[in-house]
């Protein structure tokens, strides 16, 4: 996720800028820029890589007197890491900054350029700028330009626009990623979320969705469909790492609860009515390709195998996972005709990079599935699709994991079309349950709570088993990752069907199994292994939307018409009651001992 500051009034600019971008380098990016307007005087500066790198470009220069300004940290999702693809993008006389997606950039990109507008980034903000010089050429006044602008924009978008037309004024518009107002007497702040403006600001105003206006004269002007409107502000938290944090104990935490609007971000401009697009798979990418092989380390591995399922059940295509640190050892066979993937969330990981390399020197087309534009797998791959999850700074991966398995699964769904091996049905039905996602991830209070009462039960014991069946089995290993990685308690994920054949011989009340119990999938075949279980007294929590009256512990879950929208829902409450009990062992979530972010070394 980008992040975004402005202010207006008499202080020095550059400073408050690049101090209120600093404060969102937690979100992480790849790029930053900020914008000036002084009177007549317009000023830009833009730079790749660290904050340090654009303090470094501004270093000789201040601002003077009053005026308007704006500043952005980029995470991309469209257009790789450069300075010409780095926000502010400038029009002729006007900047914008931007955090969101513009679902219908290529269109207006078009329109545009059709009537001889000349881009010269790759990204879907730049048509905010350049629509609103076009109404502004054709007569209209600044607000009314950017009111019409901001009327044809279609997706999320937290917006900021100034203008060397109206050097007293910055526009702005909301509308599903965060912005607020910040205001200290006629000074005027704006950031995309709290910590930049603390300590500058003394109330705030959250923008809801829809809401757009300007602020001049220390005046904030604000409108909604139904035209201006009043509102009420609040006072600021002082607390910064409370919200970086955004009010949550911790950032695994707010990262579970983010979860349902990221998705929304990683389907947004792909998931269409009827068919998936990928713009970042050219004309005839799967045309030479008849198998896919998969190479991952932990959490990713994990969306790898619960890929391997999907690629087979809805594209036809063969399709086999592979373990990086295996994998770089075990001299494998391998065909010019396999798509090699590599999913990784830090994009960094050693021996998933390794991996990569070995696979291109055997000649195999290779795509990456990453969290991070420009990262050491990204650029070794042939293609990227990245998973927009924004940065994930929990070091037990939630968020990543979830938009990793959205786009294989839409991945699926493109390959079966591009092949032809799916139906129009089947394809109308998997995109219906997609849309059902986002919802499927919202945690709700009652959930959350359920969770922390019964997490006192399973402090102790010697050991956890999650089973599950199909694609709940790779579900089942991740919940057993996240539970071992933050309770250091041991856990073990199996496949359900496999427990008689060894491990049922641990079966006593003190072996704990989480049983993923999905009503879409195999339930009566996975209802038979958990009563096995607890027909040898293991101690059973049972996650399904059907009650089940041998366990010992239940969590009900939504009945859904679709395995994949229960897989989500079941996935949020395995993170959650791993969080909740090494909350209560009092462990490190966020720092678990032992662990790194990103594995950079074999
Ligand atoms: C996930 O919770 C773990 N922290 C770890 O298994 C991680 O998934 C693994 O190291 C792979 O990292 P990557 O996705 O950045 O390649």
């Amino acid at each position: 996720m980008c992040g975004i500051v402005g202010y207006i009034g008499p202080k020095e600019k550059k400073e408050i800028l690049l101090d209120g971008l600093q404060e969102l380098e937690y979100r992480g990016y790849d790029s930053a820029g900020i914008a000036i307007i002084e009177g007549s005087n317009l000023h830009q500066f833009k730079a790749i890589g660290k904050l340090e790198n654009l303090r470094e470009k501004t270093k000789n220069y201040h601002s003077e007197g009053f005026g308007i300004s704006i500043g952005h940290t980029r995470w991309a999702t469209h257009g790789k890491p450069t300075e010409l693809n780095a926000h502010p993008h400038l029009g002729q006389y006007s900047y914008v900054v931007h955090n969101g997606i513009i679902e219908n950039y290529q269109a207006l990109k078009e329109e545009l350029q059709s009537e001889g507008v000349d881009f010269l980034s790759q990204t879907d903000t730049e048509t905010i700028v350049h629509l609103f010089e076009k109404y502004h050429n054709e007569g209209m006044e600044p607000f009314e330009a950017f009111k019409t602008t901001v009327s044809r924009l279609e997706g999320a978008y937290a917006t900021l626009l100034i203008s060397e037309v109206a050097p007293d004024t910055i526009f702005f518009a909301k509308n599903g990623s965060p912005m607020l107002i910040g205001f200290d007497g006629n000074e005027v702040y704006f950031a995309s979320s709290d910590t930049p403006i603390i300590g500058k600001a003394k109330e705030v105003y959250y923008l809801e969705d829809g809401e757009y206006g300007y602020v001049q004269a220390g005046e904030v002007h604000l409108f909604d469909k139904n035209g201006e409107k009043s509102f009420s502000k609040q006072t600021l938290s002082a607390d910064k790492i409370s919200a970086q944090k955004d009010g949550y104990r911790f950032f695994m935490e707010k990262e579970i609860y983010e979860q349902s609007y990221v998705m929304t971000e990683t389907m947004m401009g792909r998931v269409l009515d009827e068919h998936i697009k990928l713009d970042e798979l050219e004309e005839g990418f799967f045309d030479t390709i008849n198998a896919i092989k998969i190479c991952a380390c932990g959490t990713s591995y994990h969306s790898a195998l619960t890929a391997a399922y999907l690629f087979e059940r809805l594209a036809k295509i063969r399709c086999d996972v592979e373990i990086a640190s295996e994998f770089r050892y075990k001299e494998p066979l391998l065909t010019k005709d396999t798509l090699f993937i590599t999913i990784s969330q830090s994009g960094e990981t050693a021996d998933t990079l390794e991996a990569l390399k070995m696979a291109k020197r055997a000649g195999l087309k290779s795509l990456s599935i990453c969290n991070v534009d420009n990262s050491s797998i990204v650029r070794e791959s042939d293609a990227a699709i990245l998973t927009r999850a924004g940065i994930e700074k929990g070091v037990a991966s939630t968020k990543a994991f979830a938009t990793q398995t959205m786009v294989l699964w839409m991945l699926s769904l493109y390959v079966g079309q591009v092949k032809g091996t799916i139906t129009t049905e089947t394809l109308r039905s998997e995109i219906d349950a997609m849309r059902h996602t986002p919802k499927a991830l919202v945690v709700t209070d009652t959930l959350h709570a359920r969770l922390h009462r019964l997490s006192k039960r399973y402090l102790h014991g010697h050991g956890f088993f999650f089973i599950g069946r199909d694609i709940f089995f790779p579900l089942a290993l991740e919940g057993a990752l996240k539970l071992k990685e933050i309770s250091y308690l041991h856990a073990e994920g199996y496949p359900a069907g496999e427990m008689k054949h060894g491990p049922i011989a641990l079966a006593d009340s003190e072996l704990f199994t989480i049983a993923l119990m999905p009503k879409t999938l195999h339930y009566e075949k996975i209802k038979s292994n958990v009563e096995e279980l607890s027909a040898r007294d293991a101690t059973i929590c049972a996650i399904s939307p059907e009650p089940f009256e041998l366990a010992d512990d239940f969590i009900q879950t939504q009945h859904s018409s679709h395995p994949m929208v229960e897989f989500f829902e079941m996935m949020v409450v395995t993170q959650l009651l791993a969080l909740e009990i090494s909350v209560r062992l009092g462990n490190d979530v966020d720092m678990p001992r032992n662990l790194a972010k990103s594995v950079t070394v074999e």
